[in-house]
């Protein structure tokens, strides 16, 4: 069983002691001691007697990316002796053939060895040269670290831990190796590292124990558990891990929803889904496309002759990836990835919802759709396609006309206005789809100076979630009207996905809750 490992920089022993206690009470199942400022050996032998979790102890030299300053000689006698108390010890994979006494001793009589090799800077040119020389020592665990270059690196960890020839941590360093440290349980590692949040983290890219636990439901994962994550950059600060794995573990899903950093070019794109899809042993079920590759995804589907929902077609972008897999007649495995826009679609059902109407009541109704970017091209498509009268009202007027030309006379009638037109529209329904009223600037409103007529039976639709009630709602409220929140759009958007992905109701409420609980809290970006 992969241990959940706290990494510990030590200073005292009561900080140890304090972080040890944090650690054991949040679930950790040991911790790792990093000594690399402790220059004695009786202090670090209380600070293992005081720890209620297993220890390794590290002593990491500058020369493999740490901060102890002792001569070599006396680094190693001051292991030596821990080798003897601890748990285990970590030893470079340079300096184990100076402590060859040791390693040679029966293990009854010493700690585990851990023989490590890091990379800070990028993934070693002989990373098999390297594991194969860590494998060969008489080192209990085989430690092989690195920087990833790109979220691909992280497969080859993967593919180092099926293949172990002796208990062994694979892990890469940095953002785009976040998905290595979680995965780990996944491949068998021995173990994986978490930190004790803030700024405890030993190395780049360690998630936080309760991150950990709780976001990505480390107790749950297994060998079968399926891979699903959001394809983005920047990603780390996605809302959709939270919103995703509340709901896999509500319904008891097996599966682990992961922020997947792919940079932005189609390149990069097509190298991660060509990649990630065949790894038959990732299991991977499902991705959430946004920012920068919703283009990149509609591209990469078409090129493949992949199934693409015919109105994501039309708005150009791909937010959902489901990717199913099976067994032809003759047994060799099978996959097909299909291609969906679950924007548009919660839009439509935030609104039809709300009217009490079935989409194609939608050509009954007039809609202003204020903006004329991407949230507002899917609203433009989704809402023409069942029939509705849209009028886009758009800060700039020629790209509100190329979008109207676009949709008009599809289905419903689609034309283009001047924001400032907006005061005199009559229309039922209104959509907001500009970022004016956002987080960090929430005092604007597009109804300031341009307010249409608004009443009881009027909607007032805004996408933005962060503040969950912006002025906009605020002013429509106060006229009578009816309001939607950002919040479901994300909310429906997400249940689509879930529901697309697992075949099960997604739990809404619990989602909904999720993200509301997230957005009163400090940071969070965008999904
Ligand atoms: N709830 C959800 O799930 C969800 C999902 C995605 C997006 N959203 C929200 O949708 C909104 C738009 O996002 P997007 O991706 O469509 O952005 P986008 O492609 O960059 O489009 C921005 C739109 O806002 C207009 N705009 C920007 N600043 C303006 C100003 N000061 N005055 C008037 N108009 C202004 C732009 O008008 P010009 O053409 O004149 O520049 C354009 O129409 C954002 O608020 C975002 O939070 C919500």
């Amino acid at each position: 069983m992969t241990q959940l490992c706290v990494a510990i920089f030590a200073r005292d022993v009561q900080q140890v002691q304090a972080q040890v206690a944090a650690a054991a009470e949040a679930g950790a199942d040991m911790i790792e001691l990093r000594v690399d400022n402790i220059t004695d050996s009786a202090t670090v032998s209380q600070m293992i007697q005081t720890s209620s979790l297993p220890a390794i102890v590290t002593c990491r030299p500058t020369w493999e990316g740490g901060h102890c300053q002792l001569e070599e000689s006396q680094r190693l006698t001051l292991l030596s002796e821990a080798a003897h108390r601890s748990a285990y010890i970590d030893i470079e994979l340079k300096a184990l053939a100076s402590i060859a006494g040791l390693s040679t001793e029966p293990r009854t009589r010493r700690s585990g060895i851990i023989c490590s090799s890091h990379d800070f800077t990028t993934r070693p040119a002989k990373l098999y040269q390297l594991l194969s020389e860590l494998n060969d020592t008489n080192a209990d665990v085989a430690k092989i670290v690195w920087t990833a270059r790109s979220i691909r690196d992280n497969l080859e960890a993967f593919e180092i831990l099926l293949n172990r020839a002796k208990p062994t941590i694979a892990l890469c360093m940095g953002e785009a190796g976040v998905i290595s440290r979680i995965l780990a349980k996944k491949f068998g590692a021995f173990l994986t590292f978490a930190s004790l949040g803030g700024d405890q983290a030993t190395a780049p890219g360690q998630v936080s124990l309760q991150d950990m636990k709780r976001l990505y439901r480390w107790d749950t994962i297994g060998p079968e558990t399926r891979v699903y994550g959001v394809v983005a950059q920047p990603v780390m600060h996605s809302m959709s891990p939270a919103i995703h794995n509340a709901a896999f573990d509500a319904v008891n899903h097996d599966g682990v929803y992961l922020p997947l950093l792919v940079e932005g070019s189609y390149e990069s794109f097509k190298a991660f889904m060509e990649t990630f899809t065949a790894m038959t042993a990732l299991d991977l079920s499902g991705l959430s496309i946004t920012l920068p590759h919703k283009e990149n995804a509609l591209r990469y589907l078409g090129e493949k002759g992949a199934h693409i929902e015919p109105l994501a077609k039309s708005i150009g972008a791909v937010n959902t990836i489901a990717i199913d897999r099976g067994q032809s007649a003759d047994g060799n495995q099978q996959m097909q990835l299909r291609g969906l826009n679950t924007d548009y679609a919660a839009i439509l059902d935030c609104i039809t919802e709300r009217l009490n109407i079935q989409r194609q009541d939608l050509r009954k109704y007039q809609v202003a759709v204020i903006g004329a970017g991407g949230t507002g091209r899917t609203a433009v498509a989704g809402l023409a396609h069942y029939g509705a009268q849209v009028t886009i009202y758009n800060r700039n007027l020629d790209r509100a006309q190329a979008l109207a030309d676009e949709f008009d006379q599809k289905i419903g009638s689609v034309k283009a206005a001047p924001l400032t037109e907006l005061k005199h529209s009559r229309c039922q329904i209104y959509f907001h789809a500009t970022s004016v009223g956002m987080y960090p600037k929430p005092e604007g409103c597009v109804f300031d100076g341009n307010c249409p007529a608004l009443n009881g039976q009027s909607l007032v639709f805004d996408s933005i979630y962060n503040p969950i009630e912006t002025r906009l709602l605020k002013l429509a409220s106060s006229k009578g009207a009816k309001t939607i929140s950002g919040v479901e759009m994300f909310v429906r958007q997400a249940v689509s996905q879930f529901e697309t992905w697992t075949g099960q109701t997604a739990p809404m409420q619990i989602m909904r809750q999720v993200v509301i609980s997230r957005l009163a809290g400090p940071q969070f970006e965008s999904r």
